[in-house]
This record gives C-alpha cells, sequence and structure tokens, in this order.
C-alpha cells in the first residue's frame, strides 16, 4: 500500500471523517484507507465518504436533486441548477459574474498550497475556475457525484476530488490556506449550519481565510434597492422570466433552501473571528422581476456594485446574499 504521498492526495491532507484518523491511498483496490481499518472507495479519482441516500438523510432533498437533475446540461448549454436559480439574462449575469471576480480579487490572490472549495457543484462559472489561480490544488467538496466528476472534467490535476459531507469535512484540521463556500449552507437543515461554518474553520491554517457566501432573510437593503427598481422601471414583462428548467428526472425535486437572518448569525457564539462583505446585494428573483435587460439596468446594476465597493460591510449585512469573511488568528 502506498502513504498518501500521490499527487491527488498529498501527505497531511486527508482524514477520517469517522475517526480522525490519517489516510493513505491504495491505488491498486481503489481504496483510501485509515489507521484502524475503516476503507473509503476511490473510484473515478472521487475519494467516496458517503453513503448512499436513505429516508433519515438530512441532505436527502438536495442530494437527490443535483446528483439526478442539478448539474445535468439544459438545452440552452446551462447546468439546470443554473437555468432554474439564476437570472441568466446579459445583464444580470454580467454583474453577478463581476461580484464573483471582486471576491476573488479581494480575498484570494496571495494564494498558498490549497484552496478548498467547499460544495463546488461542477465549477459552474469560468469566473469560479480563476480562483485558484495562485493555489497548487483546489480541494473539491460536494455531496455530489456528478458535481465532482464535472469539476474534475475542467481542472483535472490541479484539483483533489472529495464526496463528503460540509458538516465532517475528510480534512485534517489547519491544512488549507484558504476556502471558499459559495451558495451551500443555506442548503444544509438549519441544526447543521453551525457545524458547517465551524468545519471550514477547523480546516484552515492560522492565518487563512475562508469566504461564505450565505443568503439572509428579511434584508433591508436589498428591499430598498427593489423600491427603487421598481420607481425606476416597474414591473418586468414575463420574457424576464428564467429559462425554463427541463427535469431530466422527475423525481429530482428541489435543493432544500433554509435561510436564516442576519440576527440568527450574530447570535450565535462563534470560535472564530469574523467581518462582513457582500457578494451580491439582490437576489436572482429581484433581477428577474425589477431589472431590465438594457442599458438602464445595466446603469442601475453600475451604480449598485459602486454601493457595494463603497460600503462591502453594510451591503453585506443588510443586502440579500452577504459574504462571511472567517479568518483563523495566526499561530
Ligand atoms: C447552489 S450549488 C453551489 C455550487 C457552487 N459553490 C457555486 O457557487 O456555483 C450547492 C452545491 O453544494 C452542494 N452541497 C449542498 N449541501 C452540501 C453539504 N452538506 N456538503 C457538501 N456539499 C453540499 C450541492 O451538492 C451543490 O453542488
Amino acid at each position: 500500500m502506498q502513504t498518501v504521498t500521490d499527487v491527488r492526495f498529498p501527505n497531511g491532507l486527508l482524514r477520517c471523517p469517522t475517526t480522525g484518523a490519517a489516510l493513505s491511498i491504495d491505488m491498486d483496490g481503489h481504496l483510501l484507507r485509515a489507521d484502524g481499518g475503516v476503507s473509503y472507495s476511490f473510484a473515478g479519482e472521487i475519494g467516496r465518504f458517503l453513503e448512499p441516500i436513505t429516508e433519515v438523510d438530512g441532505n436527502k432533498a438536495t442530494r437527490a436533486f443535483y446528483d439526478n437533475e442539478g448539474w445535468g446540461k439544459h438545452s440552452s448549454g446551462l447546468y439546470q441548477d443554473t437555468a432554474k436559480f439564476v437570472d441568466t439574462r446579459s445583464v444580470s449575469l454580467k454583474f453577478t459574474r463581476a461580484c464573483m471576480v471582486r471576491l476573488n480579487n479581494k480575498y484570494f490572490r496571495k494564494g498558498g498550497r490549497y484552496l478548498l472549495d467547499a460544495g463546488c457543484g461542477p465549477i459552474a462559472h469560468d469566473e469560479l475556475m480563476s480562483y485558484d489561480a495562485a493555489f497548487e490544488k483546489r480541494v473539491c467538496v460536494d455531496l455530489s457525484v456528478a458535481a465532482l466528476a464535472e469539476a474534475r472534467r475542467k481542472i483535472g490535476d490541479r484539483g483533489v476530488y472529495l464526496q463528503g459531507d460540509l458538516t465532517n469535512l475528510p480534512i485534517e484540521t489547519g491544512s488549507v490556506d484558504a476556502a471558499m463556500c459559495y451558495h451551500v449552507i443555506y442548503q444544509l437543515p438549519e441544526a447543521l449550519q453551525a457545524k458547517a461554518f465551524e468545519e471550514i474553520w477547523r480546516v484552515l491554517k492560522p492565518d487563512g481565510v475562508a469566504v461564505v457566501v450565505y443568503w439572509w432573510t428579511n434584508p433591508k437593503l436589498a428591499w430598498r434597492a427593489e423600491r427603487v427598481a421598481r420607481m425606476f422601471f416597474g414591473k418586468q414583462k414575463r420574457t424576464a422570466a428564467p429559462i425554463a428548467a427541463e427535469p431530466t428526472d422527475a423525481s429530482a425535486g428541489r435543493p432544500d433552501h433554509n435561510v436564516m437572518s442576519l440576527d440568527w448569525f450574530t447570535s450565535k457564539k462563534w470560535p472564530f473571528e469574523y467581518s462582513f462583505d457582500t457578494y451580491r446585494t439582490i437576489s436572482n428573483t429581484m433581477m428577474r422581476e425589477t431589472i431590465p435587460n438594457d442599458w438602464r439596468g445595466a446603469l442601475f446594476l453600475k451604480g449598485l456594485m459602486l454601493f457595494q465597493k463603497l460600503f462591502p460591510s453594510y451591503s453585506g449585512k443588510h443586502g440579500e446574499m452577504p459574504a462571511i469573511i472567517i479568518r483563523k488568528a495566526a499561530a
């Protein structure tokens, strides 16, 4: 048996999510083995730490959606998830992509050895691909094998692929330089969301930074922005509706969305320091309903981007989609 020096699973990166023991790789048996006898399948270059979905799985709906439909392709060439949930009209999509680029430039340029992409999906946008440019490896973790296989098709040996749960990462404490977790934690059951934040913090190296894109209930800034947009533009016509999703499997359903409030987050006693930045102050639904796909919409969103850049913390606290910045104290 080889110890974990393989480029895909370098030394000191992986640990058994059950016992916490270090893992070694058995290439011939397609297994990841932990001291103490536990082993996990390593098939299709993906370490598989999850049992098949059961009725009592808290992530049942989300897993079923992403494995059966979400990361399949729509006839437009987009992923089904993107077609269903993202405002893909050109003006809105350009704004969303600029929001991704802004966070990359601000938090991920320092680079390092490992970037954890927690709930990576298939790395659905080109703007997300470049996040790992300054890192040796992107450690991709997701519940969905379909997502990981697609991520691997895109970035190959630059990635490490782990089918695992964010609330129990198969990753050693203090081993990643930076982490991103975009649009994932609000999909977890409420009772498990704090554990997911803590797991991301646990695996960070001292001085490491994590950016968690979340979703607030009742965001007052988003509400005001919507009022202003409606005043200027009125309600958008049905042509602004999302591209119709084309279910590939009728049983796929929808992922869970358990969105919490700013008060919920700030009232918790976290073991880490955090601050607020913003991903995007308004939602896809609001953009579809209020922002015209023309020069007027583009101008409005340009103004919103300027506001986000000038007041990132306020926009993060009171906009719809914050970026929660978690830092691990330097050793
Ligand atoms: C909305 S997608 C976001 C994908 C990607 N982060 C992005 O921004 O495009 C959510 C992803 O998180 C994954 N996910 C949801 N709950 C998870 C959990 N508990 N552990 C790991 N991955 C999870 C889903 O399988 C899905 O691929």
